[in-house]
């Protein structure tokens, strides 16, 4: 899911100021977006490149169009998705001591800019004086720093929209300040353990030695509780796994019948992995992109990982990336865990 790197990226740098801020007594916070998103054509090659492959693959980028979005957060309230709600609980449980941890007045980058419920709770706890979102997603990136810029007047706001594995600088109005990134929701899972490394190697080059990454990881477990959470009885996961088809018709014009895929959720307990596919019910022809792409029965698409780890496991793995273990919070149920890393010299 690696996105290919432009050497040369278009930079659009556009600086607002606050028109609503004018008086002089309240303070001016900087809201300074810059964009180096890929361009968009490069859809078509690797979407097709997926399919025509002898094993088909989709980039799970592809899940979040509006209506992939919608479904997600959906997702994120099912019983069976336990993650997103024990992850809050951890981050409620324990954000004075994070607070304590990175002191007020620091730089929190998030990769990847999801629900602002939690980067609320992270701004609220420990008073940072600037926050830069990263996200693949110009128009979410743009409305969730909006939305927080009313909530929070003096926090200065740098969104860069790129994708999170491609190296970006920070600006230069935050060098002297503490760096703490934010990676929640075990979207570190999403990448195979050994682009996971590269992943946090990459963080750690961008926050620098010193500086603070706050990361959840989902925990291994009952496999029966982990393929619940990818299969939930609702059928809202697989309305999501599905709907990566209907935006595939209409990003590039194709005739996908989702209802012709089934969502299979299975965990590969030797790699630590929930493993999601979508699985032809019957024989059948698809065109996408004026391009014949042939399924047999039974023939599956692999859409996405969700890698899940034993606390000592991902400690080495951070190991490798540079990072060392500051501190670890975990649930009662030993469910999901919290890292705050801290960047070794
Ligand atoms: N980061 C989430 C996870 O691995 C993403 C996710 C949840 C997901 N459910 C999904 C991705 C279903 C694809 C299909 O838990």
């Amino acid at each position: 899911m690696i996105g290919p790197h432009e050497a040369d990226q278009a930079q659009d740098h556009c600086s607002v100021e606050h028109s609503e801020y004018k008086d002089s007594s309240v303070s001016e916070a900087a809201f300074e977006l810059l964009d180096l998103q890929p361009a968009l054509g490069l859809m078509r090659e690797e979407v097709l490149a997926g399919l025509e492959a002898p094993v088909k693959v989709l980039s799970p980028k592809y899940f979040y169009d509006a209506a992939g979005s919608a479904l997600f957060e959906q997702i994120t309230e099912l019983p069976e998705y336990y993650l997103t709600r024990t992850e809050i609980g951890l981050f409620d449980a324990h954000s004075s001591a994070i607070a304590a941890a990175i002191g007020r007045g620091s730089c929190v980058v998030e990769y990847g800019s999801g629900s602002n419920l939690k980067i609320r709770k992270l701004l609220e706890a420990a008073a940072p004086a600037a926050y830069v979102p990263v996200d693949i997603s110009r128009e979410h990136l743009e409305a969730n720093a909006r939305a927080l810029q009313a909530d929070f007047p003096d926090l200065d706001l740098y969104p860069i929209c790129t994708d999170i594995t491609t190296p970006f600088e920070l600006p230069a109005a935050v060098a002297a300040l503490t760096k703490i990134g934010f990676f929640p929701g075990s979207s570190i899972g999403n990448f195979e353990p050994r682009a996971a490394v590269r992943l946090l190697a990459t963080i750690r080059a961008t926050l620098g030695a010193g500086q603070f990454l706050l990361l959840g990881v989902d925990r291994k477990k009952d496999p029966a509780v982990l393929e619940a959470a990818y299969d939930d009885a609702a059928g809202i996961t697989a309305a999501f796994n599905r709907n990566i088809l209907r935006h595939l018709n209409e990003a590039l014009d194709g005739n996908f019948d989702p209802d012709a895929f089934r969502h299979v959720a299975a965990y590969d307990a030797a790699a630590g992995c929930v493993q999601m596919f979508l699985e032809a019910t019957a024989a059948q022809d698809v065109v996408l992109a004026g391009q014949r792409i042939r399924f047999a029965a039974g023939e599956r698409i692999h859409t996405e990982n969700s890698f899940k780890y034993h606390p000592t496991e991902f400690e080495q793995l951070a190991g490798q990336a540079g990072f060392a273990v500051n501190q670890f919070w975990t649930d009662a149920d030993a469910l999901y865990g919290l890292f705050l890393l801290k960047a070794t010299d």
